[in-house]
Formats: structure tokens, C-alpha cells, sequence
């Protein structure tokens, strides 16, 4: 156990967890002997991990955090003292005045993203020089906002839940080549050409299929120029702002925004968001080779929470799931939507070390649990044949109709608010690092920027 804060202990103690980890090799024990350069944060749930206050506390020893996936979907609450900062789209290191990057594959509601820059420099922080944004990173339209909401209400009882932000209507552009990029923004006359084809187009879909008002093409073309006009001097090649950082042993940070079951290939289709949350989106995002990233930490909190529709086969039942709701605050950051709250789901959260090559795990909310005697923990599925499994079904059927068979651990019933954690909770904490066979680095124990434990017993 090692008490708290000491951020730069935890990237050396990244790898340096020597026992039982024989693969390691000496090349690879040396490097991890420096300062790790570059890490991927990601969400191991169906996110709203608590990713934004990790890295937060992780940015401040980093030279560069970067954003490779989501738009103004998510949602990252920082509290700094008495400040509360809700960011949606510029990776949360630039409350401390850390360089901050919006990879190509994210999207851009232009609005939002002026109106975050705005909040921060209204509140006393740089911007210039410190946000840039890739120029191939895609563009949210007005009809992708209001594509999203009718394609949501027309699929009634089947809809996916999306937050209505227009992102998936985005993606489905840039796959379709006709989306309009950032680098748009730099030159008028491509930027009012574009717009002219996709609103000829969007608007046939709005009317048509969805009985909904055109947009008129000419005000959508003034109101983007306006928008170029602030947002030219964040456009960048981010790719190359990376490679150099790397190149110069700088410390990259790389966070998503969503959650690994909320990944388009291999989350929990169709409920999920319409990018690559999971660790490898990082090198597609920011165009540098995977080998670059050395470690991966996987954020979860101590329980589940899950917003929108979709199987949930760990999903708290009774009183304990409103106990869990507001004991956790569990209220959607960028909706307001209630979140769906389970008990920790050992085989998601297996999955999820597996496609992102964890390498450790932060588990949030851990004081979420300190009033309950009782703790249970999804320790595999039932599937409908009757078999149990630990590994996360293949087939959408299976993980549709599983039911989750449980370990019920004892519960520790007092505050975390010391240095080291209680003998029950410390238990936990272990229980959930062996079963996957990750170490668990870090363990949130309260709300505030400082409450976070950093660990280096519970080596897997
Ligand atoms: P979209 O990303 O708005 O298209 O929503 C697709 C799915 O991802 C829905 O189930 C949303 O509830 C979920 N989702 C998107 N962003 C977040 C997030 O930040 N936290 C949790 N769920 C999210």
C-alpha cells in the first residue's frame, strides 16, 4: 500500500511489478525503469468510469494529453478545490494547464468546443498554444444533432439510448465520405461547397424521412464561417505533434471518452457509440504505430453503472441499485439521464483487460461501497445452455440471455479516508486484481482531486 498522490511512483511502478511477470524481458525492464512516455487511459465499462479525474491526476506529471475518440458525448467532471469543471470535448489536462490534443478520430461539435474554450479562458486559462485540434478530426452539422434525435424517436421501444449529440449521424458521414472535416474550416470556399452537398442531402432525409424542417444551406454556411473564424488557430497536425513529443521522451497521455463495451466493433452492438474507445483507437486516432504506446491503464469503477438501453447482466436489483444511484451521484455529466447500476462484472471487466492489453487497473468509487455488509461480485455467466463461463460471450444471444452467478464479498462499513485501506476493502481490491491477473495501481476513494490511492500490493 502506498498512501496517496505520488503520481510519478505510479508510471514507474507501472512495470515496475518484477514478480510473476516472467515475460517480462531486461529490454523492457529498462525502458520501464524511465518515466513510462506513453500511456492510454481507457474505460474497461460501458463508461462514466471516472476516467476524467484519473486523468486529471495523471496529466499533471504529463507534457501532453490527447483525445482520440468521441465528441461531446462524454463528459468529465474535475473538481480543482471549490471549481467544478465539466468538460465534453478537450481532454481534461488543460484545467492544469496541460497541452491538450483532439485526435482525427473525434468528432466536433464546432459550438460546443468554442463554448468550452470560452468557459476556460473566462475562468483565467491559456488556450492558445495549448489546444489543438486535428484537421481531420470530423465535424458535428446541425443534422447530425437533429438526424440523431428523429432516428431515436422513430425507433421507439428499439432505440439505442444515444445522448443525441449527433454522433453517430457524424461517423456515418465520414464513412460515407461525405463528412466535412476540420481542416474544412481553413478555406471558405471548400467549407460552403461541402456544406451545399451534405445539406442538399441531409435535408432530403430530414423532410422525407422524418418529417422534420430543411436547414437552410446559406445560414448553416455563415454560421460554420463564424465558427472557422475562432477555431483556426487550434487546427493542427496532430499526428506530428505527437510524433515529435514522443521522439523528444515527453509524456503523452491518450484518453477516450467512451467505454471498451461501448466500442462500435467489439462493445455490445448495437448499444454502443459509433468509434474505437478501446486502446488501439489511440495509434488509429493520433496516426502512430501501436508499438509506440507502453502501457495501458484500464479504468473501472468498483461497481458498474451503464446508460441507455442493452443487456446489463450484472445490473443491481431491489433497494441496492437507488442506494448505489445516489451514494455514486450516478447522473448522466452531458443528460441528466439516471444511470443503470450493477455490481462489479468480473467478465466484462476481463474482456476489457483482454482487447486493451491492460496493463493495470484504477478502480473508481471504491467509497461507493463502504456502506454496504455485503458485496457481491459477477464472477461468470450462465448462459442459456446451462453452461458457466468466465470469458465474455462471443454471440450477442449469449451475453443477451446470461445470467450472472455471483461471489458475495464481506463488506468493510467505514469511510476510506486514511492512507491505507481497511482489511475488507484492501480484500476487494485484491480479489478483483487476481481474478483478472492485473495489478490494480490506483483506487479512487472519494470525490475530491486528491482522494486516490495509489497501490503497488496488489501486483497480480
Ligand atoms: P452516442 O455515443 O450518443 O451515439 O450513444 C450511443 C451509446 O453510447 C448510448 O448507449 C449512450 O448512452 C452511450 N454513451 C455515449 N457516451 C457515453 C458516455 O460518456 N458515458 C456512458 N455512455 C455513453
Amino acid at each position: 500500500m502506498r498512501g496517496r498522490g505520488g503520481i510519478a511512483a505510479f508510471r514507474q511502478r507501472c512495470g515496475a511489478r518484477g514478480p510473476g511477470k516472467p515475460t517480462v524481458g531486461a529490454g523492457a525492464l529498462r525502458r520501464y525503469d524511465a518515466l513510462v512516455p506513453a500511456t492510454v487511459i481507457v474505460g474497461a465499462q460501458w463508461g462514466d468510469e471516472g476516467k476524467g479525474k484519473i486523468v486529471d491526476l495523471l496529466a499533471q506529471e504529463s507534457d501532453l494529453v490527447c483525445r482520440y475518440q468521441g465528441g461531446p458525448n462524454a463528459g468529465h467532471t474535475i473538481v480543482v478545490g471549490d471549481e467544478t469543471y465539466k468538460i465534453r470535448q478537450i481532454p481534461s489536462g488543460i484545467v492544469g494547464g496541460v497541452a491538450s490534443a483532439i485526435g482525427a478520430g473525434c468528432v466536433v461539435d464546432p459550438a460546443v468546443l468554442i463554448g468550452e474554450l470560452d468557459d476556460l479562458e473566462a475562468r483565467g486559462h491559456t488556450t492558445r498554444g495549448l489546444v489543438f485540434v486535428s484537421g481531420n478530426a470530423h465535424l458535428i452539422m446541425p443534422w447530425h444533432v437533429a438526424l440523431d434525435g428523429a432516428r431515436e424517436r422513430k425507433l421507439g421501444n428499439l432505440q439505442i439510448g444515444t445522448t443525441r449529440r449527433g454522433i453517430g449521424p457524424a461517423y456515418a458521414d465520414k464513412a460515407t465520405r461525405i463528412g466535412i472535416r476540420v481542416q474544412d474550416l481553413l478555406d471558405p470556399k471548400i467549407l460552403r461547397q461541402k456544406v451545399e452537398l451534405a445539406a442538399g442531402e441531409k435535408n432530403i432525409w430530414l423532410e422525407r424521412v422524418y418529417g422534420l424542417e430543411r436547414f437552410a444551406a446559406e445560414e448553416v454556411v455563415d454560421a460554420t464561417l463564424r465558427h472557422a473564424e475562432r477555431l483556426a488557430p487550434y487546427v493542427a497536425d496532430t499526428s506530428l505533434l505527437v510524433d515529435h513529443a514522443l521522439r523528444d521522451g515527453k509524456r503523452v497521455l491518450f484518453e477516450g471518452a467512451q467505454g471498451t463495451l461501448l466500442d462500435l466493433d467489439h462493445g455490445t452492438y448495437p448499444f454502443v457509440t459509433s468509434s474505437s474507445p478501446i486502446a488501439a483507437g489511440a495509434a488509429v486516432s493520433f496516426g502512430i504505430g501501436p508499438q509506440r504506446i507502453d502501457e495501458v491503464l484500464g479504468v473501472s469503477k468498483a461497481y458498474v453503472t451503464r446508460v441507455g438501453e442493452g443487456p446489463f447482466p450484472s445490473e443491481i436489483t431491489g433497494a441496492a441499485q437507488e442506494r448505489v444511484r445516489t451514494l455514486g451521484g450516478e447522473f448522466g455529466t452531458v443528460t441528466g439521464r439516471e444511470r443503470r447500476c450493477g455490481w462489479l462484472d468480473l467478465v466484462a471487466l476481463r474482456f476489457a483487460v483482454r482487447v486493451n492489453g491492460v496493463t493495470s487497473l484504477a478502480l473508481t468509487k471504491l467509497d461507493v461501497l463502504s456502506e454496504f455488509a455485503e458485496i457481491p461480485v459477477c464472477v461468470r455467466y450462465r448462459l442459456p445452455d446451462g453452461t458457466e463461463t468466465v470469458d465474455f460471450p462471443a454471440h450477442q444471444s449469449d451475453f443477451h440471455h446470461c445470467a450472472p452467478v455471483f461471489e458475495v464479498l464481506r463488506g468493510w462499513e467505514c469511510a476510506l479516508d486514511g492512507d491505507a485501506l481497511p482489511p475488507n476493502a484492501d480484500a476487494y481490491v485484491g480479489f478483483v486484481s487476481a481474478a483478472l491477473g492485473v495489478p490494480v495501481s490506483l483506487v479512487g476513494t472519494g470525490a475530491g482531486r486528491e482522494a486516490v490511492l495509489t497501490l503497488d500490493a496488489h501486483a497480480a
